[in-house]
């Protein structure tokens, strides 16, 4: 198993499909006890209390479940415990409720139902970590992934350009 910062997980004796898992969710080093195979998912909301992540598909269709593993916008619902040893992790909760993107979200009142809204805005804050001023093919193609049965593309679309926007005049980074 890799461990990019140098930690290394621990078999448990008492199982030997469990591990310690240590990695940093929202920049605080946590651990977890459990079966290697578990999605993180499941760690972050019924072990760590994170709840802010959402469960849809559970096969990395919908992406309602998107965080950020070392930067990258991932879904956790299908990636292994084991896999974010050493890692970063990011939550909805890590972007601290004053972020450029959630405040362009409420600036374009983006949720209806808000089921897939922490999601989106995930993947959002991935793009334009990458890509700071995407144009609105650029968007579309990254936002692409996250499914919203309420319909709120356009919006969520408007909401990243005014976030994108934001970001540039401050010079500042997504992250
Ligand atoms: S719940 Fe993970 S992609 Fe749908
Ligand atoms: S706001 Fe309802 S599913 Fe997206």
């Amino acid at each position: 198993m890799s461990a990019g910062s140098g930690l290394t997980a621990q078999p448990n004796p008492q199982e030997e499909s469990a591990l310690i898992v240590r990695f940093t969710v929202n920049g605080e080093e946590r651990s977890v006890d459990a079966d290697a195979s578990m999605p993180l998912l499941w760690a972050l909301r019924d072990l760590l209390g994170l709840r802010g992540t959402k469960y849809g598909c559970g096969i990395a269709e919908c992406g309602v479940c998107t965080v950020h593993v070392d930067g990258s916008a991932v879904r956790s619902c299908v990636l292994p415990l084991s896999a974010v040893e050493g890692k970063h992790v990011r939550t909805i909760e890590g972007l601290g409720g004053n972020h450029a993107l959630q405040r362009a979200w409420i600036e374009k009142q983006v949720p209806q139902c808000g089921f897939c809204q922490p999601g989106q805005i995930m993947q959002a804050a991935a793009l334009l970590a990458s890509n700071p001023d995407p144009d609105r093919e650029q968007v579309r193609e990254s936002m692409s992934g996250v499914l919203c049965r309420c319909g709120t593309y356009l919006r969520i679309e408007a909401a990243v350009q005014i976030a994108a926007a934001e970001l540039r005049k401050a010079g500042e980074h997504s992250d």
